[in-house]
């Protein structure tokens, strides 16, 4: 018995874009006098700009400081950086055993999904050249809530049309594996802290099908179908 799909994140498990969302962060930051590290960085992976903007102002004692319109503002310079970071993604950008991994989901004949509040997710699969490795995208400018709410989740698994409880989800960050297991999903958390996740994996390197199908096969079987 296998999982009908698997619907996977994108900044941080498809690629290392995780990284380039902080160093622009940092950057917009600094100019308005906040500085952060990468530890309070995890706090920001997979919430959106907005969201993640205030996160950030919060942190530095500023969350009152600027109006809608400057925040729009620091969002948009925060965005320029990033894209203009992205120029440098190639297909040899995607992340150790995640092209080789796709492909044996395929052929498995299970379908994949993506699930991503980024609004900048679909020029990036393009880059990486993976977007027909999708059978569905969920389209994050029709998501309302972030993780760690499961919706995105959600859409992505009603996109494949498959129910959440017959999908695994998989993440590398704390929010995003509180939304998939929010959505009644199998979770699958890549790197450090994600205790809340049902397997948890060091890297992409270990992504394979074989462990995702035995992972599927060992669930409770108070969930089974
Ligand atoms: C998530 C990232 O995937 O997308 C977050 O983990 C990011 O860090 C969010 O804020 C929104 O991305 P974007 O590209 O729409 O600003
Ligand atoms: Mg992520």
């Amino acid at each position: 018995m296998t999982p009908d799909a698997v619907v996977f994140d994108l900044d941080g498990v498809i690629t290392d874009t995780a990284h380039l969302h902080f160093l622009a962060w940092r950057a917009v930051a600094q100019e308005i006098g906040i500085t952060f590290d990468e530890n309070f960085n995890e706090q920001l992976k997979g919430i959106s700009r907005m969201d993640s903007l205030q996160r950030i102002l919060q942190h530095g004692g500023k969350a009152g400081a600027f109006s809608d319109k400057q925040r729009l503002a620091l969002a948009g310079k925060k965005n320029d950086l990033y894209v203009r970071s992205l120029a440098s993604l190639t297909q040899a950008s995607l992340l150790p055993g995640i092209r080789e991994v796709l492909a044996e989901i395929r052929a498995a004949k299970v379908k994949i999904g993506l699930a991503s509040v980024s609004l900048n997710a679909p020029g990036i699969v393009q880059a990486l050249g993976v977007h027909k490795a999708f059978d569905f995208c969920a389209d994050a400018s029709r998501i309302a809530c972030s993780k760690p709410d499961p919706e995105i989740f959600l859409a992505a698994c009603a996109g494949l049309k498959v129910r959440p409880e017959s999908a695994i989800g998989i993440e590398d960050a704390a929010a995003g594996v509180e939304a998939i297991n929010a959505a009644g999903m199998l979770s699958v958390g890549i790197g450090s802290g994600l205790e809340q996740a049902g397997l948890q994996l060091h890297s992409t390197r270990e992504l394979t099908w074989k462990c995702l199908s035995d992972f599927w096969a060992s669930r409770p079987v108070l969930i089974r179908n």
